[in-house]
């Protein structure tokens, strides 16, 4: 199942990212969008996209169509959009703590992807959870993550976990900035300049996380194999278990998803 025409509701921060993605990896696939200001239209002239600010006009005719407004904005942007919507339309919303119950009860038996993605997906690098709705099947869903392979990496969970991925992908990028602001500062104390700094610390997460998604090995391994006896890296290691790092990583997100919890009005 490919998309035929799409339709971004909302071309902000994470509409507008996936829109260029989707744009790169499908040149010819038609695709419009909406905002709420004419101010908005300027901004994302060349964006790959037919901007416009009549989200009814935009809609019309496409098969699937990703709503990316604020949470807040959802219940009045699926009214806007449930008359203009074409029988069998692919609904894909990422609005945080919005469930696909919800939709479901704004707009009928559509089908329904949910997704929450993260921030990265501005730079391709994104992870995007997709949950289906009570009337998308298997189509809908490869549908659906075909379009956010294009600004990352997927996968898909029940609609139960939605909160705890909120807790560690949704939420992950800030814990990782603290960690690289963190080890740059170090680089600082023992005397390397901050902007090199800054550059070892951010490669080396990078380079780190890289291994193991690309080498598939057990990030416990990946530890071993760098940590030589009597070494330097089993100093730093003992200092970092003394400091509770583990522990503390886990419960922040444990934290988190409880927060998301209490936020999810369902
Ligand atoms: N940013 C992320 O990385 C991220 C991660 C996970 C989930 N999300 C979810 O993605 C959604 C969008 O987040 P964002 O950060 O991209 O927000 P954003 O930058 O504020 O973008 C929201 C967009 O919605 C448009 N909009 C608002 N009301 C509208 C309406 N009635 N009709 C049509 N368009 C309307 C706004 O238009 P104007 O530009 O004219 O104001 C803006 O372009 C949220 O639900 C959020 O929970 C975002």
């Amino acid at each position: 199942m490919k998309a035929k025409r799409l339709c971004v509701v909302g071309v902000g921060t994470l509409g507008e990212a996936l829109i260029r993605g989707i744009r790169a990896r499908w040149a010819e696939l038609p695709i419009a969008g909406s905002v709420r200001r004419a101010e908005s239209l300027e901004r994302l002239a060349g964006c790959g996209a037919e901007i416009t600010c009549d989200v009814a006009q935009a809609v019309a005719g496409c098969d699937v169509v990703v709503v990316a407004v604020k949470p807040q904005a959802m219940p009045v942007v699926l009214r806007k959009i449930r008359e203009s919507l074409e029988p069998g339309v692919l609904v894909i919303s990422v609005a945080a703590g919005v469930t696909t119950a919800r939709i479901e009860a704004e707009l009928g038996q559509v089908p329904v992807v949910r997704v929450m993605p993260n921030t990265p997906c501005v730079l391709g690098a994104g992870m995007s959870v997709l949950t289906p709705g009570a009337f998308a099947g298997p189509a809908h869903m490869e549908l659906a993550r075909s379009l956010f392979d294009a600004v990352g990496k997927t996968a898909v969970l029940e609609e139960g976990l939605m909160n705890a991925v909120t807790g560690l992908s949704g939420s992950g990028p800030a814990y990782v900035y603290l960690v690289i602001e963190s080890l740059a500062e170090a680089g600082v104390k023992v005397g390397i300049p901050r902007a090199t700094s800054t550059l070892l610390a951010a490669q080396t997460v990078l380079g780190a996380a890289r291994m193991v998604l690309e080498l598939g090995e057990h990030p416990a391994l990946l530890k071993d194999a760098v940590t030589t006896p009597a070494g330097c890296t089993v100093d730093g290691l003992m200092e970092l278990e003394e400091g509770g790092l583990r522990v503390t990583l886990l419960k922040a997100v444990v934290r988190a998803t409880e927060r998301a919890r209490e936020l999810d009005p369902s």
